[in-house]
């Protein structure tokens, strides 16, 4: 198993010309294929700050450990980041004609106003072990399929980035737990309540933009359709997102035990 504790956590601050003028289905011309990512970042910014949340009311527990803090510290940067360009991403989506404001109203009532408070600490931080868990899933695939192959360049390029960097971290949360509270209930009821929470919220999500998408009619912009790849990978990996969300079920299962770093390692770019 790599050592995840000898691996830096860097925040990098890349920054993507996020223009309004490049086409509403950026992802190989398919406007459900663009919508199925579009709506994970509607759910990203706020998601990845309920992430940092859950960790550090928890900074008692690894205040003492250098190694732990520096890794939670990389950690915090990393979403803060992926927050910050996914709020920018969703302004570009804004600046394109969608109408997200009722989207964002109900994802802070239902989500961070009523869910989140209703929680106890212990199962946000393992609802948040679980979802990392999940990010990390995808971003393997993001990075070694040819899912985002026909993307617009700078978009791919951007979800490279945030795919690379939830590798690099995806044990954070995880280990913290292990000092917590390191009972598979606690992992499988995480593991429940994150999956119920996604679940909804990227079907509102998706349909909230799938109804827009209809009633701005076609996007002269739009390149020729070739989401076929995507939905073909898609259904090729299915059952690997299923056997790897159900390992976080195994008992004496550690993120770590998938040495999936030098695939991110490869797809970072020069600094
Ligand atoms: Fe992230
Ligand atoms: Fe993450």
């Amino acid at each position: 198993m790599p050592d995840a504790t000898a691996r830096p956590i860097p925040v990098r601050a890349p920054r993507f010309a996020l223009d309004p003028e490049l086409p509403r289905a950026w992802l190989a011309g398919d406007p459900l294929a663009t919508h199925v990512v579009n709506a994970l970042s509607l759910l990203f910014p706020e998601g990845e700050r309920f992430f940092i949340r859950a960790v550090k009311h928890y900074e008692h527990v690894y205040e003492d450990d250098p190694a732990l803090r520096a890794r939670v510290r990389g950690f915090f940067g990393q979403e803060g980041r992926h927050g910050h360009e996914h709020d920018r991403f969703n302004r570009m989506l804004e600046a394109q004609g969608f109408e997200l404001g009722g989207f964002f109203d109900f994802y802070t009532r239902t989500a961070w106003e009523t869910v989140e408070p209703r929680v106890p600490p212990h199962l946000r931080l393992a609802t948040t072990a679980a979802l990392e868990h999940f990010t990390a899933t995808l971003a393997e695939l993001a990075l070694d399929t040819p899912a985002l192959d026909d993307a617009h360049p700078e978009v791919r390029r951007m979800l490279v980035w945030h795919a690379c960097e939830e590798i690099e971290h995806k044990s954070v949360a995880f280990d913290v737990l292990e000092r917590v509270d390191p009972r598979w209930t606690t992992r499988a009821l995480g593991l429940a309540i994150g999956s119920g929470v996604l679940a909804v919220f990227f079907g509102v999500a998706l349909r909230t933009l799938w109804t827009q998408e209809q009633a701005l009619g076609p996007d002269p912009r739009a390149p020729e359709d070739r989401g076929a790849a995507f939905w073909r990978t898609l259904a090729r990996s299915r059952g690997r997102i299923a056997r790897s969300v159900a390992e976080l079920l195994r008992p004496g299962f550690h993120p770590d035990q998938r040495d999936n770093y030098e695939l991110a390692r490869a797809h970072l770019e020069p600094e």
